[in-house]
């Protein structure tokens, strides 16, 4: 912001000017300096649980962690010193004292942070020699799977749960070396299932039931795209092998819903490969529908359309798009519509009437529009009759992300009680 205090510090004998009250590890960062870490994670709340971050600073009495240290003026930072690195080895060394080391299996394997921090930061053998602690794995739905002895108790999961997702289905059993995170039920999860915390755990310690034991990182391409079940249109990759999609997320934090993805958007791709999905065009004949070229296709539609043009005009013929098909897609229906056969004639299945907004909206309708970054820094927000939990997941996201971030005040009139009452200053 313009009129933000900007203060200077160092770090590695390198100045860096940033806005007062950033944390030494975005400063760091800023200035491209590796500071590890497990437990931060920008946009959640601190938790100060990994101690991976420890740095030096001139005048503490002892290190101090990264990723809750405001940066002041003046203030010396030093993060790769003897003592930070022997402090990181020992970090790792404890981290992996219960790890049951089975990277070979696991499907984090060759993307994990444990394995890149230790491989990058860690000791080339343990001092333990202690039997490690085992827990059998857990099932705790269709979707989410749990291997208590690869958890690095990061709470990750446990935050974007309840701070993302608002719905607080994971917690923390036992203490200290037995602690392990636990689900809402005991022993299953009853959740929306959107797969963030396995999304978002650094590890191979929450486990998709989509995905887990089909692959391995390396073995797939990669493709990015939208995902075209609601309007919002998150940016996601794809995950292929052998021409099968495996796996949906957005790791890279590209887009305008960086790693978020709902339920639908992560795991709702069944439908490329499912038997009865129409693969080529079908054409009526008699009462059968018959699949045919799709030169036979199109021949056919013309032929059609003709027909009902040539006696009735380009009032007699209408186009109907979908919410399934992209903007270009839509566009090339109404020139086609338009320019072709000089009808106005085109709708497309709506769920809300889009249209009649815009008009009521007036000329101020181009300025009403919002980005998804707006709405997340707006001061107010009011929704009148919609149901974004359900039907533009990405928008209540960015509402509970501005509530938490910035004060948001939401405002929500609707008939029913949808979730993000929970989060409304005033709902009617
Ligand atoms: S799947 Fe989603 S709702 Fe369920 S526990 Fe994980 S983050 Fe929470
Ligand atoms: S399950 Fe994963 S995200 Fe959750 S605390 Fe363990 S390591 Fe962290
Ligand atoms: S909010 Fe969900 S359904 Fe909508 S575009 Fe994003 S991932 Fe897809
Ligand atoms: S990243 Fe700082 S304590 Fe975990």
């Amino acid at each position: 912001m313009a009129d933000q205090k900007l203060i200077k510090l160092k770090v590695n004998d390198r100045e860096i000017q940033v806005p007062q009250g950033t944390l030494v590890i975005e400063a760091t960062r800023r200035l491209g300096t590796e500071v590890p870490s497990f437990c931060y994670y920008p946009g959640l709340s601190l938790q100060a649980a990994c101690r991976m971050c420890l740095v030096e600073v001139e005048k503490a009495p002892k290190l101090q962690t990264a990723c809750t240290l405001v940066a002041t003026d003046g203030m010396v930072v030093r993060t790769d010193t003897d003592q930070v690195r022997q402090a990181r080895k020992y970090m790792l060394e404890f981290l992996l004292a219960n790890h049951p080391l089975d990277c070979p299996v696991c499907d984090k394997g060759g993307e994990c942070e444990l394995q890149d921090m230790v491989f990058r930061y860690g000791a080339d053998s343990s001092r333990f020699v202690e039997e490690k602690i085992h827990r059998p794995e857990e099932k705790w739905s269709e979707l989410v799977y749990y291997d208590a002895p690869r958890c690095i108790l990061c709470f990750r999961c446990v935050r974007v749960c309840d701070e993302g997702m608002d719905v607080k289905a994971l917690g923390v059993g036992m203490r200290g070396a037995n602690s392990v995170i636990i689900p809402n039920r005991g022993d299953h999860l009853d959740c929306e299932e959107c797969g963030m915390c396995i999304d978002i755990c650094p590890v191979g310690a929450l486990t998709s039931g989509t995905y887990r034991y089909k692959t391995r990182p390396w073995e797939m391409q990669y493709v990015p795209t939208v995902c075209a079940h609601c309007s919002n249109g998150c940016k996601t990759t794809l995950s292929i092998r052998n021409h099968e999609i495996l796996r949906a997320n957005n790791r890279d934090l590209s887009g305008i819903n960086k790693d978020f993805l709902c339920v639908k958007g992560r795991f709702g791709f069944d439908f490329t490969n499912h038997p009865e999905r129409i693969r080529q065009p079908l054409v009526r004949k008699g009462d059968k529908l018959l699949p045919v070229s799709w030169e036979e296709a199109a021949q056919t539609a013309a032929a059609k359309l003709k027909a009902a043009y040539d006696p009735g005009g380009k009032e007699s013929i209408g186009f109907i798009g979908s919410n399934r098909t992209s903007n270009e897609e839509n566009y090339l229906l109404q020139r086609l519509a338009r320019a072709t056969f000089g009808t106005n004639n085109i709708d497309h299945h709506r769920t809300a009437d889009y249209a009649g907004l815009i008009t009521a909206l007036g000329d101020r309708a181009a300025d009403s529009l919002l980005t998804m970054e707006q709405l997340y820094q707006s001061k107010a927000v009011l929704v009148i009759g919609n149901d974004p939990s359900n039907q533009n997941p990405l928008v209540a996201w960015q509402i509970r992300s501005g509530i938490r971030h910035f004060g948001t005040k939401l405002f929500l009139i609707n008939s029913n009680e949808i979730k993000l009452k929970r989060k409304a200053s005033q709902f009617v």
